[in-house]
């Protein structure tokens, strides 16, 4: 895997900083409120492992998959479950864990769908951010890094479902995804 890597964007140490950075913000504002940890499959796996064993407080961890159909140039599309969460969230603060904010359809769609299951109220946490790439206005609540837009695989993120378990962020080369 390693071979098939331009560089290094974000070593595991940088990573782990700023989880712990991250986990600290979101116990200040969530401590005491027993928050759902939602972490977005598949993608988001390891930064919600990582960060939930930071949080040493009291939440609950739960799991969705999601894609938006029928987005296109012009449209963000219908939210399109491929799994369900089984928490009842009414009443609920919702953290949704995201490895990646990219053009922001995917949080677009899923916000509204999760206020409208009844939570108290709906965050987002994501490790990386492409503000460059946005379509659709997404305001984070925690932001681990800003990142040009560049091929980023490694720590969870993908290329063809390959490269999700390399311990770093790095950047692919381009030979790979244009050949
Ligand atoms: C990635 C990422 C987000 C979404 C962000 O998931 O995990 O869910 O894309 O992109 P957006 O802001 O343009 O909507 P992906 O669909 O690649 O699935 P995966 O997590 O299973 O790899």
């Amino acid at each position: 895997m390693k071979k098939d890597i331009a560089k290094i964007l974000l070593t595991r140490e940088e990573i782990g900083e700023k989880v712990k950075d991250l986990a600290n913000q979101i116990k200040g504002a969530y401590e005491g409120k027993n928050p759902l940890i939602l972490c977005i499959l598949k993608g988001s796996l390891i930064f919600t492992a990582d960060l939930v064993r930071e949080l040493d407080f009291p939440c609950t961890i739960d799991f969705m998959q999601v894609s938006s159909y029928g987005a296109g140039a012009e449209t963000t599309g219908e939210l399109r479950i491929k799994k369900d969460m089984d928490t009842d969230i009414r009443g609920r603060s919702v953290i949704i864990v995201e490895d990646i904010l990219d053009s922001g359809i995917t949080l677009s769609n899923l916000i509204p769908e999760l206020e409208s299951r009844g939570a108290e109220s709906v965050a987002v946490c994501v490790l990386l951010n492409k503000p460059e790439r946005r379509r659709v206005e997404v305001k984070p609540n925690f932001v681990g890094f800003d990142i040009e837009n560049e091929f980023a695989v490694g720590y969870g993120l993908d290329y063809n479902e390959k490269y999700r378990n390399l311990p770093y962020v790095g950047v692919l080369k381009r030979e790979i995804y244009e050949k």
